[in-house]
């Protein structure tokens, strides 16, 4: 079989949602394909052709995304399917090598992207960089371990409020934390606010709390009432799903938490995309009972190791040598130094014998200082030739702030 890989034209966008959808086992809308619309970027977007006929499709959302220390042009990976009549033949292969070489000829010296499967995007040299928790905890077992009451007020907001009220919010918290990217109004509109009954899978509309102290917004959260009933018991069996949760201090934090617990009918909280260590269980008195599952989350690679390494800053000075793998992006392939003075870092090519070898999705897993090179070392993933380097890079690469991405895309 042959195919071609190519941008898609404006007329074919609608058909390359619909293979999207095929390969996700779903059904296609027009209100759907109108929706993907808004937030794609056509130029940014790619089907592989067979003939006329689209046989895979990938594009990627131009972000902005919070490193340590700053800010970095990144692409966010999206729509990636290939449907059953055409799988496992190389064409994902193909359009991921395509994609990574259009994102590097951009400048954009990272990509990253949720994944459907934690077992396809390690072959392309993306690595976990940024773990997220999935909490889930009965109602009934959220007393705080401190019983100060309650301060601040909390109020419901309306679709166009929530667009005025909660990007300030969250614009605070996404500077401080990698993995966090910049959201425009479209956005906000058509993706973290969205809330068409197709998608509510069976809960209720999405809510917007606004928790606001000394006439001050400070948290917010956004989420979801699944409504049950078990009649025998004459008793609400329900949850609540919080969708986003956002706050600017650690009393926003846990009054806005206080709220999500005090709501009525239902008996168990769950909330997606928290961050590893999350806070919430430092402030409850029975933390095992804060159920956790952590998983992957956010996948980073790095698409250009001298953009990405000195684009963002450093933790502890010091200097590091290493050899870097990698056959997607061959132009990364080589031996470095890293040198950092001052929190900031210096990438030159290394001479005579490294600290370090590892390969790209090692690089992309400590990227934003969630995962400690430490760990994949335990793991075997890094050979070290000098006692101490990866504890040294786990030094120099640590965040203040747990890197967390709160929401797929
Ligand atoms: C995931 C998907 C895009 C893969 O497309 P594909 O064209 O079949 O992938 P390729 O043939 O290029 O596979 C490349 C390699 O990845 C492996 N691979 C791809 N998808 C895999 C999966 N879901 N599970 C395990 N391995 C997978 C292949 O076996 C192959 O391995 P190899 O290099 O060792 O030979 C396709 O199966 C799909 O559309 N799945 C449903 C939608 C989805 O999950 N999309 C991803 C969204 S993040």
């Amino acid at each position: 079989m042959t195919y071609e890989i190519r941008p898609v034209s404006e007329e074919r966008f609608p058909d390359l949602v619909e293979v999207a959808e095929t390969a996700f086992g779903e059904e296609g809308s027009e209100e759907g394909t109108r929706r993907f619309r808004a937030v794609t970027d056509l130029d940014r977007t790619v089907a592989a052709f067979d003939g006329d006929d689209i046989v895979g499709t990938n594009s990627s959302f131009a972000f902005s995304l919070t490193v340590p220390g700053g800010e970095l042009p990144t692409a966010g990976v999206t729509l990636v399917g290939v449907p059953p009549t055409h799988r496992r033949r190389g064409i994902l292969r193909d359009m991921m090598r395509y994609q990574l070489e259009d994102v590097h000829k951009r400048g954009e010296p990272l990509a990253i992207l949720w994944a459907s499967e934690s077992n396809i995007y390690q072959r392309f040299g993306y690595g976990t960089a940024a773990r997220m928790a999935f909490i889930n905890i009965l109602k009934e077992r959220t007393a705080f371990l401190d019983s100060t009451p309650a301060v601040g007020q909390v109020k419901l907001l309306s679709p166009d409020d929530s667009l005025r009220a909660l990007p300030p919010i969250y614009d605070k918290v996404r500077a401080r934390t990698p993995g966090m990217y910049r959201r425009d109004e479209t956005w906000w509109t058509e993706h973290t606010l969205y809330d068409h009954k197709d998608i509510r899978e069976g809960m209720s509309p999405l809510f917007r709390a606004m928790w606001t102290h000394d006439d001050d917004a400070q948290a917010y959260a956004t989420y979801r009432v699944k409504s049950d009933w078990d009649d025998d018991e004459g008793a609400p069996t329900g949850y609540v799903m919080v969708r986003e949760l956002q706050a600017t201090s650690p009393l926003a934090l846990r009054e806005m938490w206080r709220y999500i617990f005090g709501i009525d009918l239902v008996t168990r909280i769950k909330a997606y995309g928290q961050p590893m260590d999350d806070p919430l269980f430092f402030m409850l008195a029975e933390p095992r009972r804060l159920q956790t599952q952590i998983e992957d989350g956010l996948w980073l690679r790095v698409v250009d190791v001298r953009g990405a390494l000195e684009g963002r800053s450093y933790s502890a000075d010091g200097q590091v040598s290493f050899a870097l793998r990698d056959d997607i992006c061959p132009w990364n392939q080589g031996r470095y130094t890293l040198e950092v003075k001052s929190g900031e870092g210096r990438l030159t090519e290394a001479a005579g014998d490294v600290d370090l070898e590892l390969s790209a999705r090692e690089l992309g897993a400590i990227y934003l200082g969630g995962t400690p090179l430490t760990s994949l070392l335990g793991a075997g993933r890094v050979v070290q030739n000098n006692p101490g380097a990866a504890r040294k890079v786990d030094l120099m690469f640590y965040s203040e702030v747990t890197p967390r991405c709160p929401e797929n895309f």
